[in-house]
């Protein structure tokens, strides 16, 4: 039966970090013909598309998330001609390919801003960025007093060209990432070209970085509530950097763009050709989040609450319920994610005591993750996922089970927050590590040379794809199994009606678009739970799993026997 879905309402998109997933060129960061060369890995493991962090030009500041020519290729890694083979590669192994747009900042080595620093104040230049006038007698206070995400103040101040401490930039993330004004027309314009840019070289969508900040308040009024809004203790309230309604008419303006290359009122219309946006939005609540997925904007956008939801029973299904309502009251697919590159990897968070904030960053004289605990855990956690209606995005290495380098000595961390905090939030490094590949091959095979930008555990030895592959018992092969079945059974594109069960157990039907029903029960209790009568598993995230009983930390896909 064929699958009446648009790809992207179901789609399970494999997330690579370029400089840590394959290195063709031997210089310890990974780069674009390396990534080509290992496609079909993906294409094995059963995604639908790729999307890809950023790879244009930067001085790589924030890893790449500081851009200084979104039209052209970072030399680190590659060409533009090896962009375009790696687009026409995955079309050919039948894997979409997604690209990173960065729209609230450049670099500070963007064209666009060194103009705005040589023209003046008052310059059209300026007036393409965030530049104001600092408060006190001789402007010496920045103008209010939002610090950046990555800790410190938001605000830097300049020398004008006459070399007089002159007027201050807006960078709510690290001083090289000035924030760009999206009142400004020219910047609208830019970005639509953009967008065109890459859509007629052939991608099929775009995530898009910080999509809740384009827009600030009127005024830049003063905020001293916390930066991230998914830690506001009241989440109607709403920062001035965030989430601003603003925003939406941007979001508006590109999907008409997307829309106008394969458009929905035009005879021949197939979905198949949609090209798609994912937000980037850490916005609460849910229902604020789902204003980013109506019919004429985003397509998808993650899904940090279910991210950050404690290993509880309760919480997951009071989280799952919430997003889907709130998402399906305007029509969109929830879009589930468990790790990234931004986050500590889910086989070590969940190894840490429940209820435990996420911690950005493990170093070794934190509280270590038990494991094994996590290991278990995220095996069940990537089964759950796996089994709910609409996207999912796969971290590289979480196939894996990769957990966490919470070893990473000080001197080869790069996240700028770590500097910028003077040690205090480590930083996202640890879940940066290049991948393994192959046991006893340098690097683990992630080149040829055995150099890495940042060293790689022992205890990714063992994790190693060939490790794994034919494994039946290892989390590629649970993955892989998950994948198929998920497809087989329509389970993307279903509908999920709540089985009541134990308060400690987390269970559910999936109604498929292929009309067969799968239920997935995971067992966040202490004891085991006896598999319900007239059923048979499907898949167990369990290895030692025996067919009747679930046990604790464990997730089960079910087919009706009877
Ligand atoms: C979110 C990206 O995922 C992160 O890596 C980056 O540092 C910030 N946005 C700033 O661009």
């Amino acid at each position: 039966m064929t699958n009446p879905t648009p790809w992207w309402r179901d789609a399970v998109i494999y997330q690579i970090y370029p400089r840590s997933w394959a290195d063709g060129n031997g210089d310890g960061v990974g780069d674009l013909p390396g990534i080509t060369a290992r496609l079909p890995y993906l294409a094995e493991l059963g995604v639908d598309a790729v999307w890809l962090s950023p790879f244009y030009v930067s001085p790589q500041a924030d890893a790449g998330y500081d851009v200084a020519d979104y039209r052209d290729i970072d030399p680190v890694f590659g060409s533009l001609s090896d962009a375009d083979a790696l687009i026409a590669r995955a079309h050919q192994l039948g894997l979409r390919v997604i690209v990173d747009l960065v729209p609230n900042h450049t670099s500070d080595e963007h064209a666009w801003f060194q103009a705005a620093l040589a023209a003046g104040p008052g310059s059209l230049e300026r007036d393409r960025y965030i530049f104001r006038d600092g408060d006190g007698a001789d402007g010496a206070l920045p103008p209010n007093d939002w610090s950046s995400v990555f800790g410190g103040g938001a605000w830097t101040r300049i020398r004008e060209a006459d070399g007089r401490p002159g007027q201050w930039y807006l960078h709510l993330f690290d001083v090289k990432q000035p924030d760009l004004n999206w009142e400004n027309p020219q910047v609208r314009s830019e970005f639509e070209d953009i967008l065109r840019f890459w859509l007629d070289r052939g991608v099929d969508g775009f995530r898009v970085d910080v999509a809740h900040g384009l827009v600030k308040a009127k005024g830049l009024p003063d905020w001293s509530g916390p930066m991230n809004m998914l830690d506001l203790p009241d989440p109607t309230q709403r920062p001035p950097m965030w989430d601003q309604d603003g925003v939406h008419e941007i979001y508006r303006s590109w999907r008409a763009v997307l829309d106008g290359y394969n458009p929905r009122d035009a005879e021949g219309y197939d979905s198949a050709r949609d090209r798609v946006m994912c937000a980037e939005a850490w916005v609460d609540p849910p229902e604020r989040l789902a204003r980013y997925v109506r019919p004429d904007e985003f397509h998808q956008a993650f899904n940090f609450d279910y991210l950050n939801a404690p290993w509880q029973a309760d919480s997951l299904r009071a989280t799952i319920a919430a997003s889907l309502a709130a998402d399906d009251a305007v029509g969109a697919p929830t879009t589930w994610v468990l790790s990234n590159h931004d986050v500590v990897r889910h086989a070590s968070r969940l190894g840490l005591p429940v209820g435990t904030a996420r911690p950005n960053g493990i170093g070794a004289d934190d509280t270590q993750p038990d494991q094994e605990l996590g290991a278990r855990r995220a095996r069940a956690a990537s089964t759950i996922m796996l089994a709910l209606p609409g996207g999912a995005y796969i971290y590289q290495g979480e196939e894996l089970g990769l957990p966490e380098h919470t070893a990473l000595p000080d001197e080869v961390r790069q996240d700028p927050t770590f500097a910028r905090t003077a040690g205090a939030e480590l930083g996202r490094d640890g879940c940066r590590i290049p991948m393994t590949w192959e046991k006893d091959s340098p690097a683990y095979g992630f080149n040829d040379t055995g150099r890495t930008w940042l060293p790689q555990p022992t205890e990714f030895a063992d994790l190693a794809v060939d490790q794994q592959v034919g494994v039946a018992a290892s989390s590629l092969e649970l993955y892989r199994r998950l994948l198929t079945e998920r497809r087989d059974r329509g389970i993307g594109g279903g509908s999920l009606t709540w089985a009541d069960v134990d308060p400690d157990v987390l269970s559910f039907t999936i109604r498929g678009t292929t009309g067969e029903q799968t239920t997935m029960l995971a067992n966040l209790s202490a004891a085991s739970v006896t598999i319900p009568p007239g059923h048979e598993v499907l898949v167990d995230s369990d290895p030692d799993g025996d067919g009747t009983q679930v046990a604790p930390d464990t997730a089960v896909w079910l087919r009706r026997t009877s």
